[in-house]
């Protein structure tokens, strides 16, 4: 059985991509740079402890591996600014370690906005580019939770959160870590780049209101104007690459006893 590493494997994505690799009869390992706590812990998963952003444990997180899936996130300025060279560190342990094809997960038209997180992303999308591995970028959108989370947030505050005049593709984590599997199985040589997003494209608007009705919310939904073009032109959404199937009102049906992303 060919072993599939992921980098973050303890994160949303990163979790999704080690049930999707069992799944389909990789043997897993885990790489961050905490343990997950037992209860998180998926069975028959090798978890290990190696950080992307100094190089410590990378070599051993990526021993023996074939391939490797990159589900990290770089937050905050200082992850931010990390990210890319994180990404380098990665790719030439992964090289060294005679890792066959390396696969990022990126955000769908991360390239259309100047934000510094998403410039970050842009950068590490060269790094890939430019390694001397096989490697892959699958830039997914949205991701359901993500929309989800926002407008249980502003509930708090008596208000769900949508976007004026702004559309969304979002898509299950579950669909995005079958994209980023499949991509790792390919056996094409140098750089591909594909982006996947969910079965619908509808208003935010829309959205919550079915967050709204899934969870019996009197807030009213406030949508707000966004400074700028991105939305209003819809440059954060990208036509024909739709690849989830799971839909959001679906996705909500599945997650209601998740306190976090609907209440
Ligand atoms: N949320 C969305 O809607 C969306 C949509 C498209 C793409 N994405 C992208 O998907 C990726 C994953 O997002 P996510 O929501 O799954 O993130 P997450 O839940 O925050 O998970 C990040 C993972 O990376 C690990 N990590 C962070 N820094 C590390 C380092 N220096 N070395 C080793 N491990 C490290 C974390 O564990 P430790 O903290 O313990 O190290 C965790 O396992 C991100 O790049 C994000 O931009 C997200």
């Amino acid at each position: 059985m060919a072993l599939l590493a992921v980098a973050g494997g303890t994160g949303q994505a990163g979790s999704a991509v080690v049930l999707e690799a069992l799944a389909r009869g990789y043997e897993v390992r885990a790489f961050s740079r905490r343990l997950p706590p037992p209860a998180a812990a998926v069975e028959g998963v090798e978890y290990v402890v190696a950080d992307a952003a100094t190089g410590v444990g990378l070599a051993a997180a990526l021993d023996g591996a074939e391939v490797l899936v990159d589900a990290l996130e770089g937050r905050g300025r200082a992850a931010q600014r990390a990210f890319p060279e994180a990404g380098r560190r990665l790719l030439a342990a992964a090289h060294g370690s005679g890792v066959r094809r390396a696969v990022m997960l990126s955000i769908a038209q991360c390239d259309q906005i100047g934000f510094g997180y998403y410039r970050s992303k842009v950068a590490k999308e060269k790094a890939y580019d430019a390694a001397k591995v096989p490697t892959a970028v699958v830039r997914a959108s949205q991701f359901h939770s993500l929309l989800a989370e926002l407008f249980a947030y502003g509930s708090r505050f008596r208000v769900v959160p949508s976007v004026r005049r702004a559309r969304m593709q979002p898509i299950d984590v579950a669909d995005v870590a079958r994209a980023l599997v499949e991509a790792a199985a390919e056996e094409a040589g140098g750089h591909t780049l594909r982006t996947v997003s969910g079965p619908e494209t509808r208003p935010v608007h829309d959205f919550a209101q079915e967050w709204k009705t899934a969870v019996g919310s009197t807030a009213g939904i406030i949508d707000l104007p966004v400074p700028g073009r991105f939305f209003s032109e819809g440059r954060n959404l990208a036509p024909g690459t739709a690849f989830g199937t799971t839909t959001f009102a679906q996705w909500l049906e599945s997650h209601s006893g998740d306190s976090a992303n609907l209440s």
